[in-house]
């Protein structure tokens, strides 16, 4: 089985996208290795990878409760190169959110379900994670770790999955659990270090 995971985050280094999928990478391990491709350059080369999968991963982050412009660009063009070549390929979604709660996710895996019954493809199910750039963060912390570990089971299950040529009854929309208030405080204060960073003042955020 020829599994492609893709990284269709619009960031060109340091996504929580590429680190997710590089921990998902180990879990599904079949016979024959699976690979990791970045979407920031496709040619024929890349589509033809892809056609030649039988399961593809896309990783993004969620975009105004959707998918980035970028990746939608991409899945108009793929979609147009299916119609030329149908193709028989099982889709799954990791989609990661800055928001803490797993749920903000459910929009933006419903929009990649209804892409792959337009383009004959068939739809696997998704894992939407919350508080991202905290996962991130946390990266050289276990996945033992109890406010880390809900999100490791939600790979387990979705790894079982691929593996297994399963379609999931439900999308996984995974929490990590973190207080919300002390979330909510952490975040704030690096969105403000951030905006400092690039010459903002805290005012000129709540601008409108
Ligand atoms: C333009 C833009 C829009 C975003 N919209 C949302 C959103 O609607 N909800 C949310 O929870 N996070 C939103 N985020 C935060 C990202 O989803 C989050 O930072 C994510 O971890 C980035 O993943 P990546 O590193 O794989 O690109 C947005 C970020 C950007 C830059």
């Amino acid at each position: 089985m020829k599994i492609t995971l893709i990284n269709a985050s619009p960031k060109k280094r340091g996504s929580f996208s590429n680190y997710i999928l590089n921990e998902l990478l180990p879990l599904v391990k079949t016979e024959s290795e699976p690979e990791i491709l970045s979407m920031s350059f496709w040619d024929d080369d890349f589509f033809n990878d892809l056609c030649s999968s039988d399961v593809l991963v896309f990783a993004f982050p969620l975009y105004v409760d959707s998918l980035p412009a970028s990746f939608l660009h991409f899945l108009m063009h793929f979609e147009e190169r299916l119609k030329g070549s149908p193709a028989n390929i099982r889709i799954y979604g990791l989609v990661n959110a800055g928001f803490l709660e797993g749920h903000q996710n459910r929009y933006a895996l419903e929009i990649l379900s209804h892409f792959c019954r337009r383009a004959g493809l068939t739809w696997g199910g998704g894992l939407g994670i919350g508080g991202g750039p905290f996962l991130h963060g946390m990266a050289n912390v276990s996945w033992k770790f109890s406010a880390k570990r809900p999100v490791y089971d939600g790979l387990v299950h979705l790894s079982e999955a691929i593996k297994n040529g399963q379609v999931l009854e439900n999308d996984l929309l995974i929490t990590p659990k973190i207080p919300r208030k002390i979330y909510m405080t952490v975040a704030n204060h690096q969105w403000i270090t951030e905006a400092k960073k690039n010459g903002l003042k805290k005012k000129e955020l709540y601008k409108k």
